[in-house]
């Protein structure tokens, strides 16, 4: 039997059972029969959660990108590889093939090396959703140097930190961005985030909008040219089952952005074995996940996944409201879509909009729909169910997180019986347990808890980029020899897993996760403002928004209070991106805090949240006083 693709329920437990009693083994046969090797591995897995180190098929050697492309070549060399659908619907469509995207991560690649990245070296790519976002990837892989992809939508002042913190030597971007019927100007960014980056030495530049940017001598070169003159062919770095694949940032509770580390061979298996069995993938479907590949989502679930699976994967450029709320239901019926991957946050959006949107197409290419981000909640998911499935695709509530690399709990469709709200059962492999506040393990059904795992996967983060202990602290010091997520669930009578929500200081805005710190960091410099506290609320669309309380000093005082909350949404703006402005701005006296000086978040996310009704004992605050003072003006 092969377990490569699961296509009943009594399978996924069998194959279960056999990935938990026996994980060496398992993984070992889905690695020996599924993907090209120039060297097979001496150890499968070495393992230790206290350091903590984790080794996938170490001694192995591959190239990630003779699997996702190299290898189709004698057998889908013709097939579409890429669907680029571009933000103006007028614009055509790019059927980008096996054999023309294996031709362009070569010669991009040749590029790189003729601007002097090398084997190791750190890259970063600041790319809108248009091919050569998709190709700097894969060139960087195929060449050795390690990508890190920043979300073009941050701003000049995020990008810098990101640059500096894993030391890129190249920044990857375009002269500027469509968004809808919006250009917006990558290259002054980039410009802007460059006079703080000294290390980098090289920028190459994808015209995309055709706009007036100045260019540097000597560091600025435009891609097309260098393209046209690069060698069409280029062999792929040989590289150790453990050399990093690539850098992703994300937001920690706390300090700076964690530059979550993935590794190569462990990573490649899983995202390839779980897109097969997760969208159950046949030869001709065509696959669309709305994500950026900013996000892991788009590293794993449009780039590699996919491709080293053979896959049609669509890259869409634009936005859902773009020329109209019905965009993403015109690209399904044009390209005849049919696994659909999108986010709790876009479907509550298109929900609100006339179901005329949906009615004018048709939909009956789908199979499957996926949801990723945030717990979608119910009338979202029937919403989804009713109007895009039709009530005959599945819908695959699939929870995993950056750290993770690839889905972790998830309904397989057409196998798993799925429930509103419900992530269900673990993926093959992945070993979940529930924690109470005091370390122990809860057991048994219909309980809730903290959301760990027991038992590493291939594709879990190995480290953050120059910070080990940060790595450890913060994912396997909370329980001991457990993983943990920072997520809470709970566990139903069947075994199904629900996701409740973070327990931590991340808030999940539109599916972004952000910190509390950096934005409360920002808000501080403001001249005006002594301190703040953020906290998430209830939003209908952003699942939730941001609601900031800001203490002001003297010189504040005085000012017009609207001018001063735009003027902190400005900054905000300026220092992270607009994903991270608030909703809402009070002025406070005061904070809620404990004798120790901690702000109570838990009393200011009830307010925000307009739950007062149970508040818990505030009598043992520093200043219980100010709760009724924040109480009578909020919101
Ligand atoms: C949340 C995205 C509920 C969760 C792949 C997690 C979810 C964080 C779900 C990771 C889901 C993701 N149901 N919550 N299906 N998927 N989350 O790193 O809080 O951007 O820890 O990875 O999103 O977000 P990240």
């Amino acid at each position: 039997m092969s377990n490569y693709h699961i296509k009943h329920l009594e399978e996924y437990f069998q194959v279960y059972r056999k990935s938990v009693s026996n994980p060496e083994a398992f993984w070992e046969e889905i690695a020996e029969e599924h993907f090209v090797w120039r060297k097979k591995w001496n150890k499968v897995l070495e393992w230790d959660f206290t350091k903590p180190e984790i080794k996938w098929f170490e001694g192995a050697k591959l190239n990630i990108t003779e699997n996702c492309l190299d290898r189709h070549l004698p057998t889908r060399g013709d097939k579409t590889a890429i669907l680029f659908e571009p933000n103006d619907p007028k614009e055509e469509a790019q059927h980008i093939t096996y054999h023309e995207l294996h031709e362009r991560v070569c010669r991009m690649a040749n590029v790189l090396l003729d601007h002097g990245v090398k084997k190791g070296d750190r890259v970063c790519i600041y790319l809108p959703m248009i091919p050569e976002l998709a190709v700097s990837l894969l060139a960087c892989a195929r060449i050795g140097a390690i990508h890190s992809v920043v979300f073009a939508g941050f701003s000049a002042n995020a990008l810098s930190t990101r640059i500096n913190d894993s030391d890129c030597k190249m920044v990857i971007c375009s002269d500027g961005s469509y968004r809808g019927a919006k250009t917006i100007d990558l290259k002054g960014i980039v410009d802007k985030a460059l006079e703080d980056c000294s290390g980098v030495e090289n920028v190459l530049v994808v015209k995309r909008i055709n706009s007036d940017i100045g260019m540097k001598d000597g560091r600025d070169h435009w891609l097309q040219p260098l393209l046209d003159k690069a060698y069409a062919d280029r062999d792929a770095e040989l590289m150790d089952a453990e050399d990093p694949l690539f850098i992703l940032y994300t937001s920690g509770s706390t300090g700076k952005p964690k530059g979550m580390v993935h590794t190569t061979a462990g990573y490649m298996v899983y995202t390839a074995y779980t897109f097969k069995n997760a969208f159950q993938y046949t030869e001709n479907d065509v696959y669309w996940c709305t994500a950026d590949i900013g996000w892991i989502t788009g590293h794993s679930y449009i780039v590699y996944g996919p491709l080293a699976n053979g896959a049609t994967t669509v890259m869409f450029e634009g936005v859902p409201s773009y020329p109209d709320y019905g965009r993403f239901w015109q690209i399904i019926e044009k390209h005849k879509i049919n696994q659909f991957y999108t986010a709790p946050t876009a479907i509550r959006a298109l929900a609100k909009e006339k179901l005329d949107f949906v009615e004018q197409h048709d939909l009956t290419s789908l199979k499957v729909l996926g949801s990723v981000g945030e717990p979608i909640n119910e009338e979202a998911w029937h919403w989804y169910n009713n109007n895009i499935g039709k009530k005959k695709s599945p819908i695959i509530d699939t929870w995993w997180q950056t750290e993770t690399g690839g889905m972790m709990i998830t309904p397989i469709p057409y196998v798993t019986p799925t429930t509103p709200t419900y992530a269900t059962l673990p993926f093959i492999g992945i070993q979940p347990a529930l924690m109470d506040e005091a370390g122990k393990e809860i057991k048994g059904n219909q309980v809730d808890g903290r959301l760990c795992i027991k038992f590493p996967w291939p594709s879990i983060a190995r480290t953050i980029w120059g910070n080990h202990d940060r790595y450890r602290d913060t994912y396997f010091s909370a329980y001991k020899n457990m993983y943990f997520t920072g997520d809470g669930a709970l566990r139903d009578a069947v075994g199904y897993y629900r996701i409740t929500g973070r327990v931590d200081d991340v808030i999940i805005v539109s599916g972004h996760n952000l910190g509390t710190a950096p934005i409360e960091d920002s808000i501080n410099e403001h001249p005006a403002v002594a301190e703040s506290a953020i906290v998430g609320f209830p939003h209908e669309v952003k699942g939730n928004a941001l609601y900031g309380y800001v203490i002001l000093k003297e010189v504040g005082k005085t000012r017009d209070r609207n001018n001063l909350r735009k003027e902190i949404n400005q900054q905000i703006t300026e220092q992270i991106g607009p994903i991270a402005k608030l909703d809402k701005i009070q002025f406070v006296s005061g904070l809620p805090k404990t004798r120790s000086g901690k702000i109570m978040r838990r009393i200011l996310r009830k307010i925000a949240s307009k739950d007062t009704s149970n508040l818990g004992d505030t009598s043992t605050l520093l200043n219980p006083e100010v709760v009724k003072e924040i109480m009578d003006n909020s919101f």
